[in-house]
């Protein structure tokens, strides 16, 4: 554990110093695509702007006789595009594969400046973090780099989920954490086989009728990850970092996903992955707050006057604590209006309605 005196250190001679804060720009979503493929990478130049992040990935979804194409790939990406107002990260090669070292030694000369945040994968513990950002701090030194590149961590194995709050702070880079229910399901041997979503098997049923034990039993679906996004919430939120649902693998199944993502937007996260384009409109529109929840939290806010106290609205009782949710939602509204003009007008439309 390094002491709080030089936690904030760089680690290595001339490397950028690192941040106190996490920058606090849009999220939602996180477009995935495969940079060694030459018909996605050819459309980046017109996502800018459409979505908060692309994602160049270099893990699993990229065959192994494909890695190092994808890995150029992105530095092509990187030193081409001008990302404008999306931020351009990547998902690296886990830390035990043939690929990781030359993955972070290739992209942080060629495209360091660029690159917003590196995520890690099947992260174990906080010795993980400790030897990327030691790299990471070299790699810029070398590099001559004046911004630090973050990480965020893959939450995806059953140790990874004991070890979440070291993880979390163990290195000021830490930008957030992503679920990753399919390494999950495997590592904790879970009997599913699906990324990400519910199941159809994993329900609570109703008591059997008194008398009755043939009648019909109501049951209901219930959800396999709330234990872990809750962890994770909980454990970003006290490390100053940002929680996000990971994958939702069913493309076709638009309805199961947006239930997914709004109950962990619900829940304290900021983003989720989308795999597909048609992903990307659904987690815009989740993580972002509606209008109307805006609406409502300015007239909490306004009613709350100088913060303390209850109030009446619409028959319930608010107070400094529902005022303190309140701002919350407004904080992120407001920020996210800063970024988005759609929003900012969707907004402000309720706000005169
Ligand atoms: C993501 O990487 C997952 O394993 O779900
Ligand atoms: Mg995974």
């Amino acid at each position: 554990m390094r002491s709080p005196k030089n936690f904030f250190a760089p680690l290595a001679v001339g490397a950028p110093a690192p941040l106190r804060e996490v920058p606090a720009t849009a999220s939602r979503v996180i477009h995935f695509l495969d940079p060694s493929n030459e018909k996605m990478t050819a459309k980046v130049p017109a996502m800018v702007g459409t979505v908060d992040v692309l994602l160049g990935n270099l893990e699993d979804g990229v065959k192994a006789d494909r890695k190092i194409a994808a890995r150029e790939g992105l530095v092509r990406l990187g030193q081409s595009v001008d990302f404008g107002p999306t931020q351009l990260w990547t998902r690296l090669n886990a830390l035990d594969s043939p690929w990781f070292l030359d993955d972070v030694t290739t992209l942080v000369p060629a495209i360091g400046a660029t690159l917003g945040v590196v995520m890690v994968p099947k992260v174990e513990g906080a010795e993980d973090i400790h030897y990327v950002d030691r790299l990471l701090a070299q790699l810029e030194a070398r590099a001559g780099l004046t911004r630090p590149i973050l990480v965020h961590a893959i939450l995806e194995t059953a140790r990874g989920v004991a070890n979440v709050e070291e993880i979390c702070t163990a290195s000021p880079r830490m930008q957030g954490l992503s679920l990753g229910p399919a390494d999950l399901a495997a590592s904790r041997r879970m009997k599913t086989t699906r990324v990400g979503g519910g199941h159809p098997g994993y329900v609570v049923r109703a008591d059997p009728t008194p008398g009755d034990p043939d009648a019909p039993r109501a049951s209901v679906q219930q959800d396999l990850w709330h234990y872990t996004v809750a962890r994770m919430v909980d454990a970003c939120a006290a490390a100053g970092i940002y929680p996000y649902y990971g994958p939702f693998g069913d493309i076709g199944d638009s309805v199961g996903c947006e239930d997914q993502f709004r109950a962990a937007f619900l829940l304290g996260c900021v983003g989720a992955w989308s795999l597909h384009p048609s992903q990307i409109a659904i987690a815009k529109r989740v993580f972002s707050p509606s209008a109307q929840d805006v609406a409502h939290a300015r007239r909490v806010v306004a009613a709350m006057g100088d913060g303390t106290g209850a109030v009446m609205l619409d028959g319930r009782m608010e107070d400094d604590a529902s005022l303190k949710q309140c701002r919350v939602l407004l904080d992120l509204a407001e920020r996210l209006a800063t970024l988005d003009p759609e929003l900012a007008e969707a907004y402000s439309a309720e706000a005169g309605s």
